[in-house]
């Protein structure tokens, strides 16, 4: 099984991503809602939720870990790699190489948690990858509380991504990176907001591909990774969650609750 885990449902748009890129493969996936959010806790917490949910992942079968949380990849990705001899798949990597394809040394926005900006991870990775690019961050913490609550496309969270956007805006960026797995579902939103000349990076696509990628030069490690079904495993259960798991699969997800590892 692949294992896969975020502090809540924002992770299953990297599941799901996995799923249309890899539909054979097994998903054992592990959304910690009874700790969410991660993104405003600090960094010595979140490493120790990590390296929970990954001992988890790993007890239910998995094989290899993606770690489908910007603010754990920012932080943690480091010390689960450490702690455990798995593969290790994080989600800023594969988003940084596609923002640098994209923008080279261009502008390049980023959008994320407090815990996430306040890494710096993505302005490191970038310059790294790129050194003449200029990159211009801004945490959106008002946005995860309203994805949880499935205010998509609501007239506040308009105002709110316009807000948050503006800077962005004023900047003239290429390119901007959705520096959070919860993003992906107010992609549409963003791209209205940011320009028809921005594009819009979003790193549960990017992961998948970078984990397609590893299994077909892997093919004998790929051989123990085992099929479907997946499994989808949840600290809390909230009738929330539940719908935006319905939304994010386009079918009904069994959320099944399990003790905070
Ligand atoms: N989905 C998480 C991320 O990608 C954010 C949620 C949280 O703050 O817990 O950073």
């Amino acid at each position: 099984m692949i294992g896969v885990f975020d502090s809540g449902v924002g992770g299953m748009t990297v599941a799901r991503a996995l799923e249309a890129a890899m539909p054979d493969r097994g998903i054992v996936y592990f959304g910690d809602l009874a700790r969410t959010p991660y993104g405003s806790k600090s960094a010595e917490t979140i490493i120790r939720y990590s390296l929970e949910n990954s001992r988890f992942l790993l007890d239910q079968g998995a094989r290899m870990l993606v770690i489908a949380c910007n603010s754990a990849s920012s932080v943690a990705a480091a010390a689960v790699r450490a702690e455990f001899d798995v593969p290790v798949f994080e989600v800023i990597e594969p988003a940084v190489a596609r923002a640098v394809a994209v923008a080279g040394n261009g502008r390049i926005g980023v959008i994320g948690t407090r815990a996430t900006v306040a890494s710096g991870v993505y302005e490191k990775k970038i310059r790294a990858a790129a050194p003449g690019a200029k990159v211009f961050s801004v945490p959106c913490p008002l946005l995860v509380p309203l994805v949880e609550e499935g205010w998509l496309s609501r007239r506040e969270t308009r105002m709110i991504l316009r807000r948050y956007l503006a800077p962005l805006k004023r900047k003239q960026v290429d390119a901007i990176v959705l520096g959070c797995t919860h993003y992906p579902l107010l992609a549409d939103e963003i791209r209205a907001r940011a320009g028809k000349r921005v594009t819009v990076i979003d790193s549960s696509l990017e992961v998948a591909a970078v984990v397609a990628a590893y299994l077909r030069d892997h093919p004998g490690f790929a051989a123990t990774i085992g099929g479907r079904p997946g499994r989808y495993h949840v600290s809390d259960t909230t009738p929330a969650a539940a719908q935006i798991a319905k939304m994010i699969f386009g079918r009904e997800i069994n959320l099944e609750k399990v003790r905070t590892p």
